[in-house]
């Protein structure tokens, strides 16, 4: 079985470098999709403080369809371009939302989420899936978290789709 043990109270680049070393052992040989974005999902909720939802949404038939997570029960289905999530898979853009609130069709799936972090996942230059990220705190998400959690998706992508 892993053992993995991560620091919490750390600068944030070794926070997340940690993080990513923990994702990258959990999807190590693992070749089903579902599996690995389960313990990343999981890894994620464990470690990182003040979230209210972590998991992913993947692409199916031309729209986001929930993945696996950590939370309360979410929206199924999300159009592509429709909300934070459907602006990243749209877009293949980072979204960092402050305030949800001030989001043009922010879809509340859990009205305690005050701001948000969407990471889209490409393959082969195309988005197949994204990871989110939700807060119950205002501004949750800084320009460390952005880069680190692009980072740990990066370099474990090849096992998420
Ligand atoms: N708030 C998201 C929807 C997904 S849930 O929060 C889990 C959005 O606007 O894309």
């Amino acid at each position: 079985m892993l053992e993995i043990a991560i620091e919490r109270d750390q600068p944030a680049a070794e926070f997340y470098a940690d993080l990513t070393s923990a994702a990258a052992a959990l999807v190590d040989s693992e070749p089903d999709t579902i599996a690995n974005m389960a313990n990343v999902a999981a890894l994620i909720w464990q470690y990182m403080p003040e979230l209210n939802w972590a998991g992913f949404y993947r692409i199916m038939d031309g729209e986001l369809v929930l993945g696996p997570f950590q939370g309360k029960v979410a929206c199924i289905r999300i159009a592509i371009g429709e909300g934070v999530c459907g602006t990243a898979a749209a877009s293949g853009l980072v979204q960092r939302v402050a305030d949800v609130d001030a989001f043009p069709g922010h879809i509340a799936c859990d009205t305690e989420s005050r701001s948000e972090l969407v990471i889209p996942i490409l393959r082969n230059g195309s988005v197949i899936a994204v990871l989110d990220l939700d807060s119950p705190l205002p501004d949750r998400f800084g320009p460390q978290d952005e880069a680190g959690m692009v980072k740990l998706i990066g370099a474990i992508a090849n096992s998420l789709g």
